[in-house]
């Protein structure tokens, strides 16, 4: 069994309050921390802290959970610059720009799709996640569906089958038999590679009728409901999660007093995507109204060609700090915590003795920092299942 010891953190964010202790990030001062076969083994001042086979200094510095990015679109394939360069003049965006991507991604070799799974895993990783979700949804047949979750689970426990993204072209005037497909032998083919079922319920793609068969069709195989709801308009998706027990509603930038008492007395999450509404230069979430219903937030990338081509949970606690209202704090336990909350996971998000030692050290001396310096590059250093990843 071999041993690490992370000493001398200045400040070290646990998400594990003490019984009573106000602050949910549960900060420890000047203490360190071992790892032991990928776990979390002992918190303690540096002081006395065991010995151990390795040790890294973090001189100091802030160490934080690794983030848990709970929503993120990475089996594809084709870019779509133009598209943000037209919304950045004023173009609006509709998601019609996802039938662009599925035909790339439909003409990609397994090769070429796995590669950019791999680049975009890794760039998030140098930016601190260490968990991520991954959906299908630019496949929408069979077999591309099947092979999206695939090549997605060489990368992650957490994948998500997303058939119901849109209505594929070849079924434009035939929604009806698409579904019927997706809940038939498409559902058959992904499961085995799926944790989730999700389906993007909006005006313009599926209606809460369809989007409640799909999802109890999932369900009924075992898989765990995520929806994607309420981001470009008011909308029933909210409530349908609620009324199914999903684990969290995506998005969430519309809305009603119902969606919002829906949330608060439920157990579902609500993930707000800021990188979407600033790269569809949209309205952002009212976070400030959810957290202040006690609703669960989590905050996560959505990173996907179209609407929100960002990797970067630091970036997206500087948007929801910024732009949302949300304390630096608040943010934080919402792209670490709150994503695991969103996952359904009690491993990862939090650093407490037995949880998976996926960490960061900042070159910074807090986790303010995370959203005081947009845009720089403050993650020095992160482990993931106690293994060292990176030095920048
Ligand atoms: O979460 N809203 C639906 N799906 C993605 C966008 C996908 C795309 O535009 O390619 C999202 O924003
Ligand atoms: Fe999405």
């Amino acid at each position: 069994m071999s041993s690490l010891l992370v000493g001398n953190i200045g400040e070290l964010v646990t998400n594990s309050p003490w019984e009573g202790e106000r602050d949910p990030l549960g900060i420890r001062r000047d203490v360190a921390l071992l790892v032991e076969d990928g776990q979390v083994a002992w918190i303690g001042p540096t002081r006395d802290a065991p010995a151990a086979d390795r040790r890294i200094d973090a001189g100091g510095a802030a160490v934080l959970p690794g983030f848990v990015d709970s929503h993120a679109h990475l089996v594809f394939a084709g870019d779509r610059a133009a598209e943000f360069a037209a919304r950045m003049a004023g173009e609006p965006y509709t998601g019609g720009g996802i039938r662009t991507t599925v035909g790339a991604t439909r003409a990609a070799s397994d090769d070429e799709l796995r590669a950019t799974v791999r680049r975009l895993r890794g760039e998030a990783m140098r930016q601190g996640t260490t968990t991520i979700e991954i959906k299908s949804g630019y496949g929408l047949t069979v077999a591309d569906e099947a092979r999206s979750l695939r090549i997605a689970a060489e990368f992650t426990e957490d994948t998500t089958f997303l058939g119901a993204h849109v209505v594929p072209a070849e079924y434009a005037d035939r929604p009806d038999d698409y579904v019927g497909m997706v809940c038939g032998p498409m559902l058959a083919a992904a499961a085995p590679y799926a944790r989730w079922v999700d389906v993007f319920c909006e005006r313009g793609a599926f209606d809460v009728d369809h989007a409640r068969a799909i999802l109890a069709c999932g369900q009924a195989v075992g898989l765990g409901v995520r929806v994607h709801a309420n981001q470009l308009g008011p909308g029933p998706g909210v409530r349908l999660g609620v009324e199914l027990g999903a684990a969290s509603v995506d998005h969430c930038t519309h809305l009603s007093d119902a969606d919002v008492d829906a949330l608060a007395g439920s157990e579902t999450v609500a993930t707000l995507l800021p990188g979407a509404e600033f790269s569809t230069r949209s309205p952002y979430p009212d976070a400030r109204r959810l957290l202040d219903a006690s609703v669960t937030v989590a905050l996560a990338t959505d990173c996907n060609p179209g609407s929100s081509y960002t990797s970067s949970m630091p970036f997206c606690i500087a948007l929801a700090v910024r732009e949302m209202r949300m304390t630096p704090a608040e943010a934080v336990w919402a792209a670490t915590a709150g994503g695991a909350a969103a996952l359904r996971r009690t491993d990862v998000g939090r650093l407490a003795r037995g949880a998976r030692a996926d960490l960061m050290i900042l070159d910074a001396p807090s986790h303010l920092h995370l959203a005081y310096r947009p845009g720089v590059p403050l993650i020095r250093q992160v482990l993931h299942n106690g293994v060292p990843q990176c030095r920048q």
